[in-house]
């Protein structure tokens, strides 16, 4: 369903930063590439990751917890926000945030320098593998982004021109920041085929109330997650082993000021925040992104303390920050500082250890390993279930009548 032609503009974008190099230097750059790149394929032996053809990596499989891409109703979506179907909808907060995106602000951020390749060929052994896996986590996430951000820019053209112009945008934002972490990659000689993906990845379908919640709460933790990694190696210059992180603190601020849009996109439909069921959903959204992100941060723990982290406090702080500020917006958010929390998702995290050391037990036969794995399933099911009925608090936007916030306010 999406062409082909944002990739070959994405892969523009990545020369583009270098820029032609000069005549003279042509033949000797060649020879110089040819040397870099066995280096690199030395550095990547027994890493175990597998290459389409020379210095493209192969995707990795799809699971639970993976990025995944999106699709949705466009449909549904356009009678959303269609001028003609909603002539009094509320564009004041819209408008402001469309204003903010033409001032593209990170307009001439993302130029890289001489010191990446260098710096990716000083990674090495484990730590070069986990590294490679997060930044292929990462380009895959933001290039889902832009892949639904640009169809849904088409979609809404014609009947509601302003709010297709901010997604257009938004994927404007997410192709320089995928384009950006794939040139990353292609410093470790394991660049992702964004075109093939495109054709090939499973795209999960999600209603259009479901993609605004969802792609709200993501851009807000994917700010929260950001801006934590830059102060943290401001504070720590020793640990930022690779120049890619210094690019965070604008970076984030692309993310916040989608999160703040699509933020607006539910204040103009005050019925996806003010019923009984937008509760249901407002919770469960942030119970499912907080949850994947603490078990698959977990999962990873070596990249975090790579940079001088505890993989524990620094995705508690992330989803403290992050619930502050769906609270904002988002009638009913779980009570994350309720200590039942974090202890409930530490019993998870210890469940789906038990059941990665069982996919990665090689001697184990298939169907021993199903069985072993079963009561650890239903337990982690279990734990999740629990998870439904935390504690929560009723918050809101002071700007959506009725919500918990605005009622306070009302002294
Ligand atoms: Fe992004
Ligand atoms: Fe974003």
């Amino acid at each position: 369903m999406f062409g082909t032609k944002q990739q070959l503009r994405l892969a523009g974008k990545g020369r583009q930063a270098f820029g032609p190099a000069p005549a003279a230097c042509r033949r000797r750059s060649a020879r110089s590439v040819v040397v870099r790149a066995t280096a690199s394929s030395n550095l990547n032996e027994n890493l175990g990751f597998q290459t389409m053809r020379d210095g493209v990596k192969v995707a990795a499989a799809e699971s639970l917890l993976t990025p995944r891409f999106y699709t949705t109703d466009f449909a549904e979506m356009e009678e959303l926000f269609s001028d003609q179907i909603n002539p009094n909808l509320d564009m004041a907060e819209l408008e402001s945030c469309l204003q903010e995106f033409r001032n593209d602000y990170n307009k001439t951020h993302f130029v890289r320098n001489e010191t990446f390749k260098a710096a990716a060929d000083k990674v090495t052994g484990p730590t070069r593998k986990i590294f490679i896996e997060f930044l292929e986590r990462s380009c895959t996430a933001e290039f889902s982004g832009f892949l639904l951000y640009k169809e849904l820019a088409r979609r809404l053209k014609t009947s509601s021109p302003k709010v297709a112009e901010m997604f257009l945008l938004m994927s404007r934002d997410e192709a320089r920041h995928a384009g950006f972490i794939n040139k990353a990659l292609s410093d470790f000689n394991l660049a992702l085929d964004l075109g093939f993906l495109t054709k090939n990845r499973t795209y999960t379908y999600f209603k259009p109330k479901f993609i605004i919640y969802a792609t709200f709460l993501s851009e807000k933790i994917g700010y929260w997650r950001y801006i934590s990694i830059y102060r943290h190696l401001q504070r720590n210059p020793d640990n930022q082993f690779y120049p890619l992180f210094e690019y965070f603190e604008n970076w984030c601020q692309d993310e916040n000021r989608h999160g703040d849009f699509l933020a607006a996109c539910l204040k103009a439909r005050p019925e996806l925040l003010d019923t009984f069921e937008a509760k249901l959903w407002s919770k469960f959204f942030c119970l499912s992104v907080y949850i994947t992100m603490y078990l698959n941060d977990h999962q990873r723990t070596k990249f975090y303390e790579s940079l001088g982290l505890t993989t524990r406090q620094f995705n508690q702080h992330v989803i403290i920050e992050t619930n502050k500020s769906t609270e904002r917006l988002f009638p009913v958010v779980p009570d994350v500082e309720d200590p039942w929390f974090f202890e409930q998702l530490n019993r998870m995290v210890d469940v789906n250890t038990k059941l990665a050391s069982l996919d990665a037990d090689t001697n184990m036969p298939a169907f021993f390993k199903t069985l072993a794995k079963l009561p650890f399933q239903e337990r982690l099911a279990a734990y999740v279930i629990q998870m439904l009925f935390c504690k929560d608090k009723q918050v809101g936007s002071v700007d959506i009548d009725g919500s918990a916030a605005s009622q306070r306010l009302a002294f």
